[in-house]
């Protein structure tokens, strides 16, 4: 028997090391290295699953104006919000990875999905190496997803599954999830990088000979024991994260990488009684709906993919009996909002070192763009000053350090936006007003700033 080689796997990046490690130099987690046993690189088991196909073809080089790019055909997977984040539809033998923390539906989607496009008069072969087809089932019918082409498997020996996909050769493959899925022949346990890697390498290799689309499901850890996504991104066409707070019903799938589309979409779910419905009016969710004015709370109008979307955004600045003033966000960038309490702190005389600072997004939505800067500020001025912001007001804008407002890219999406949901004014920079060509158009009255101060001063009651 050879000797196989052991290194040491970062679980999050695979990261080598011939040494353990207490944190990986390459992606900075702590205590995710695991020894792992390589197989003897002389093994001739690559191509091994793929029987006849496995022989190598013999490919020539065609000039680039001949080649056949009409070959790229989208199914539809029913799910509009889906289809838009995958860039129009499943691509036939492309591999997305569906990565995501437990529980937060990625069985209820990818389910969802695989019953549609079976549906639609396809074969879909649900892999899963965690559930039992008796528990698929009784979440399929659930979601009311049951349709006799939806063929389910419950097995993770990977020479087992490649046969499954010989003997079926279905339209869809789904893999509940990677991280459970075995080669036999190498020596790590299930769920190492090596096997997580291995298990992708010859399911993708296998899916794009045989013209399969494939969803892969990857569960998102923090234990060193199971190998992360991450470590298989680059070997993907697409990487989709399903994300959201446990605590809220809304969940939001976001490409990271996609190489049939783009990456700026996302799309919106909530989790109701019967599985994952897709939100069209994605505004009426992260706004409270709470019409009183209120200090601390204002609006912005953030662009999320090709969408605008209004968000709310809270804060709570209270004084500090003693110590360190403590400063928590959640939805909003910590980073942002240190930046913009010091510009508050310069401009308009409010001292935040003897306050503590909460920050939130209504929905537990992220509000990542600078264009919600100035939604920060009023929230925090508003709450600072105990005065609420002006009834029926949206803001925009980025703060510079110097206080000044500068444009924001695509007001008038944003603005139209804020006059749909019924929004009166808008305070909008300076910058952008002065570029409008036909001003707004949509019936909401333009408030155009220039700096911090002049914003507050209109855009808070007195
Ligand atoms: P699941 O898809 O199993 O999550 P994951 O595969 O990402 O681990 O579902 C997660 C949660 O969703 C589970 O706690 C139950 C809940 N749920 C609903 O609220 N409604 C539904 O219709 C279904 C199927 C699940
Ligand atoms: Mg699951």
């Amino acid at each position: 028997m050879s000797r196989s080689k052991t290194l040491f796997v970062c679980s999050q990046c695979g990261h080598e090391s011939p040494r353990w490690l207490g944190r990986c130099p390459d992606c900075d987690s702590w205590n995710t290295f695991a020894e792992e046993r390589l197989p003897d690189k002389r093994d001739p088991r690559r191509l091994r699953l793929s029987g006849s196909a496995g022989q190598v073809e013999r490919k020539d080089p065609v000039s680039i104006d001949r080649v056949d790019s009409s070959g790229e055909s989208r199914r539809s997977t029913g799910i509009a919000e889906f289809d838009r984040v995958l860039g129009g539809g499943l691509v036939d033998g492309s591999m997305v990875l569906v990565s995501g923390e437990p529980g937060i539906g990625k069985s209820t989607l990818i389910l969802q999905a695989a019953h549609q496009i079976a549906r639609s008069g396809n074969t879909v072969l649900y892999v899963s190496g965690e559930e039992s087809p008796g528990q698929i089932k009784m979440r399929a019918q659930r979601i009311n997803a049951i349709d006799n082409r939806l063929l389910v498997v419950a097995e993770s020996n990977l020479a087992a599954i490649a046969d499954h996909i010989s003997e079926t050769t279905p339209s869809l493959l789904v893999v509940d999830s990677i991280q459970t899925l075995y080669d036999p022949e190498i020596p790590s346990a299930p769920g190492s990088v090596s096997q997580v890697r291995e298990a992708t390498a010859q399911l993708l290799l296998l899916c794009k000979q045989l013209g399969v689309a494939a969803l892969i499901i990857g569960h998102v850890t923090k234990s060193g024991a199971i190998a992360g996504p991450r470590v298989l991104e680059h070997m993907v066409d697409t990487v989709i994260y399903f994300e959201g707070d446990q605590s809220h019903a809304f969940r939001i799938l976001r490409a990271v990488k996609n190489r049939f589309g783009s990456t700026n979409e996302i799309g919106i779910f909530e989790m109701g009684e019967h599985g994952l419905v897709g939100v069209d009016d994605a505004s009426a969710m992260f706004l409270s709906g709470d019409n009183r004015s209120v200090p601390g709370s204002a609006v912005t109008a953030s662009i999320e993919g090709n969408r605008p979307i209004l968000v709310e955004v809270q804060a709570l600045v209270a004084s500090c009996g003693y110590g360190t003033p403590r400063r928590t966000v959640t939805g909003v960038d910590y980073n942002r909002t240190a930046i913009i309490l010091a510009v508050l702190e310069k401009r308009v005389g409010f001292c935040p070192s003897n306050y503590d600072v909460y920050v939130s997004a209504a929905g537990g939505v992220r509000v990542v763009e600078p264009a919600s800067d100035l939604a920060i500020a009023l929230a925090l001025a508003s709450s600072f000053r105990n005065k609420p912001v002006l009834p029926e007001t949206a803001a925009i804008g980025e703060i510079g350090l110097a206080g000044e407002l500068r444009a924001v890219s695509r007001a008038e999406t944003r603005i139209a936006e804020a006059a749909r949901m019924g929004f009166k004014r808008c305070l909008v920079p300076k910058r952008n007003v002065q570029k409008m060509t036909h001003g707004a158009g949509s019936g909401v009255e333009l408030l155009a700033v220039s700096t911090v101060e002049e914003a507050l001063s209109l855009g808070i009651e007195e």
